[in-house]
């Protein structure tokens, strides 16, 4: 039992300036030499103190809030602070760690900077949208910069949950539906968060941290923390590629799901937490629990009480107690009993203590506290520049009827919809810190570019709720103009966390107005402000043109407008499958043919409804231009592929139309025989061009037999050989395709 030994604080301020002098070579055999030398001096009620993150009271992200974490912090029994910001408060807190408590360990600052900080970008489900993998690092980046500035260190993203779920209210958070898509994402938020070269001593880069693990994005019936059961087929080779991409892009942390997979919740899942992700994946980082998921235990009833929860999670695996005080209260004990041996708290700390070493806080706790670049950095003029951009990008269009769009400039235009008139829904959940005090309304954008005479508003009726009563003024309104625009869809506050749904029909009686403002016989264009794939089957019938814009963000009001007047021809393609309607669900493009596939001769013995079409409204990859591309058949360099060869399938696209514009094309793979039943389509490329109108432009993709590699029949990981089909084009439902065999 070690004893309390009081050092005076300027003894420890010496020690660590001594640890900061080996801090200028912070190789890892260094680091490793001076956590060792840190945690020698550590109590049990100090170790334990590090594996516990307590939320401020500057916002609340669950259920429960504590208010004593600053004694917390001095008595050394909180080495973590989350949902607190800005550098005042954040050196203030810090401080009393460093100057107060007895080992004077820096804090570790926790935040959700999903998709920013302060600048706001698009909510992750539109960005994934863009299929611009620089455009999706680059707005991490410029989150990490202004979260930096701001006094954090570290960010509880990416999530990188894939959901075939449109009920689920986090696919708002997520890349959509496809592992390969999503792995990309993945990486490239990584990289914008902790810096190309996983620098973490930069006092710009941040920790990331990849979430939720694992499998959160298939809850049974899309409702949040519901049961998650697949088979571990499904579960290796469609929903870990993701986490798996993040942490060999270097992730230093990982955050544990509320849900159970395969019976087991995942912060009490010792295969998830120890045998896979450290073992098999290789992660060096430290594993953080979601919001009190270890009390959690309990109600899934896989621990009878709280300190039976902590000896699971600790044993599985997991080394950091978010917000539920069970390592707190009970980790001392079971140590003093026996009950958990020591070397297992001292690897947890361990791995904590690398990360604040790796980050240079016991260099300088103070780094990230910088009030002048805090002025300086958050929304700076080339961050608000940036969200714009990826706003734009991120959009899709579905629909586009005799070119309704883009509008001319100084068409008399009349505006309808609550939403349109709206700032903070423009943010989306998890907004961080995202303000809307000096942000314009798509409206105000509106009226800027096409002259406030030219623009006429009515809000017509409320997102939700069936008040009718603004009907005939809108009706009046839309009247006097030549062109309507009807922003509709979903409040922020209807996706993100604890917000499923079992309507995903756009809310209220917006869709009525719609169709009444489409009776007057004037054009109608849709701008649809939504967290989640929506049933638009109404919708569809009903507007000329429909622009997906998502909660674009802070810039997201002039990044509609920009669109919707041909400022930007529109780029996005959907990485979510858009059913007609929830019965649908799930429904997705990498489904398997079954025995009896639509396509067979008879009319009845057949996989299908008897009422609804088996194919989706909108699917996945699907995203229309103001231009119009053409793409060749495809050439591939050969027809056999060899076990360690590789194959090039071109194909050249055409820009046929009148405007520039940019062309997501899409490259699939199908294994038409395998030892189990493989997907009709697989996604295993893409490549985003610019074509100028007129312009052609060959596009190749390198086929490698890796690629085609899944877990079989025996679970053993690899290729198998025999014919595939390949398939290039501009939507998972629109390819062109060819065939090759694998030796
Ligand atoms: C929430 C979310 C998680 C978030 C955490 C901290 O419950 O599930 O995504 O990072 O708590 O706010």
């Amino acid at each position: 039992m070690k004893k309390i030994i009081f050092l005076p604080v300027i003894s420890l301020l010496f020690f660590f300036s001594a640890c900061k002098s080996h801090n200028t070579d912070a190789g890892p055999d260094k680091i490793d030499s001076k956590v060792d030398s840190v945690l020698n001096l550590m109590t049990l009620d100090e170790k334990i103190g590090q594996m516990v993150i307590y939320t401020s009271d500057w916002d609340v992200t669950g259920p429960t809030l504590k208010s004593n974490y600053i004694d917390d912090i001095r008595k050394g029994n909180c080495g973590n602070i989350f949902n607190a910001h800005t550098t005042a408060y954040v050196r203030k807190l810090q401080k009393i760690a460093v100057e107060e408590s007895r080992l004077g360990i820096p804090l570790l600052f926790g935040y959700d900077v999903i998709h920013g900080h302060k600048t706001i970008f698009p909510i992750s489900l539109g960005e994934s949208a863009s299929w611009d993998l620089e455009a999706i690092e680059k707005s991490a980046r410029v989150s990490a910069v202004e979260a930096a500035a701001s006094g954090l260190n570290w960010t509880f993203a990416p999530m990188c949950d894939i959901s075939v779920e449109p009920r689920w209210g986090r696919v708002s958070e997520g890349a959509g539906e496809d592992p390969y898509l999503g792995s990309k994402i993945a990486a490239a938020r990584v990289h914008g968060f902790q810096g190309d070269n996983n620098d973490l001593s930069d006092s710009l880069t941040i920790l990331a941290c990849v979430k939720h693990f694992a499998a959160y994005g298939a809850p049974i019936a899309g409702r949040d923390y519901n049961t998650v059961d697949m088979s571990k087929r499904v579960f290796l080779d469609a929903y870990l590629p993701p986490y798996k991409s993040a942490i060999d892009a270097g992730a230093m942390s990982v955050m544990t799901s509320f849900n159970e997979l395969d019976g087991v919740p995942a912060t009490a899942n010792k295969y998830l937490m120890t045998d896979l992700l450290r073992n098999q994946l290789g992660f060096k980082g430290f594993v953080v629990t979601d919001y009190t998921a270890i009390n959690e235990l309990v109600n899934h009833g896989v621990a009878a009480n709280e300190a039976e929860a902590g000896l699971l999670a600790v044993k599985a695996g997991v080394d950091m107690d978010m917000q539920g005080e069970v390592y707190f209260k009970y980790l001392k004990k079971q140590v003093e009993s026996g009950q958990v041996d020591e070397k297992l708290i001292d690897e947890a700390v361990r791995r904590i203590l690398k990360v604040k070493f790796m980050l240079g806080l016991f260099d300088d706790p103070y780094k990230y506290c910088n009030a002048e670049r805090e002025k300086r950095l958050v929304y700076a003029p080339e961050h608000l520049q940036a969200a714009l951009d990826v706003a734009k990008k991120s959009m899709v269009l579905l629909k586009n009827a005799n070119n309704t769009l883009p509008l001319e400039k100084g068409e008399k235009i009349a505006v309808i919809g609550e939403l349109a008139n709206s700032k903070r829904d423009l943010l989306g959940s998890w907004k961080a810190a995202g303000d809307w005090d000096f942000m314009k309304s798509i409206l105000d954008e509106i009226k800027t570019y096409n002259g406030e005479n030219n623009v006429l508003y009515s809000e017509g009726c409320k997102m939700m709720g069936d008040d009718r009563s603004g009907f005939a003024a809108a009706i009046a309104t839309a009247r006097k103009a030549q062109k309507i625009i009807m922003v509709i869809g979903e409040s922020c506050d209807w996706s993100g966390e604890a917000a499923s749904r079992t309507n995903i029909q756009v809310p209220g009686v917006q869709t009525e107005l719609l169709e009444k403002l489409r009776a007057l016989g004037k054009p109608v264009v849709v701008v649809l402000m939504n967290g989640r794939p929506l049933d638009l089957t109404r919708e569809d019938q009903t507007a000329d043109a429909i622009l997906e814009a998502w909660f674009p963000g802070t810039m997201g009001g002039k990044a509609v407008t920009q669109v919707l007047f041909g400022e930007y021809n529109p780029s996005g393609k959907l990485t979510m499958t858009f059913p007609r309607n929830v019965g649908q669900v799930p429904i997705f493009y990498y489904e398997k043919n079954t025995g009896r596939p639509i396509y067979l001769p008879n009319d009845k013995y057949k996989s299908k409804y008897i009422d609804c079409p088996n194919t989706p409204l909108y699917p996945f990859g699907y995203g229309l231009s103001y231009t119009t591309f053409e793409y060749s058949d495809i050439t591939l360099s050969s027809n056999t592929l060899k076990e360690n060869g590789k194959i090039e399938a071109t194909v050249t696209v055409k820009n046929t139309g009148s405007r520039d514009g940019d062309e997501v094309v899409e490259c699939y793979v199908r294994d038409l025989v395998g030892s189990i039943t493989r997907p009709v389509k697989e996604l295993k490329g893409f490549e985003k061009i610019k074509l100028k109108a007129g312009e052609s432009k060959p596009v190749i993709f390198t086929i490698t037999p890796d690629m085609l590699a899944f877990h079989q029949l025996d679970m053993s990981y690899g290729t198998e050989p025999g014919d595939y089909k390949l398939f290039i084009g501009t939507s998972s439902a629109d390819v062109k395709e060819t065939s090759f065999k694998l030796e």
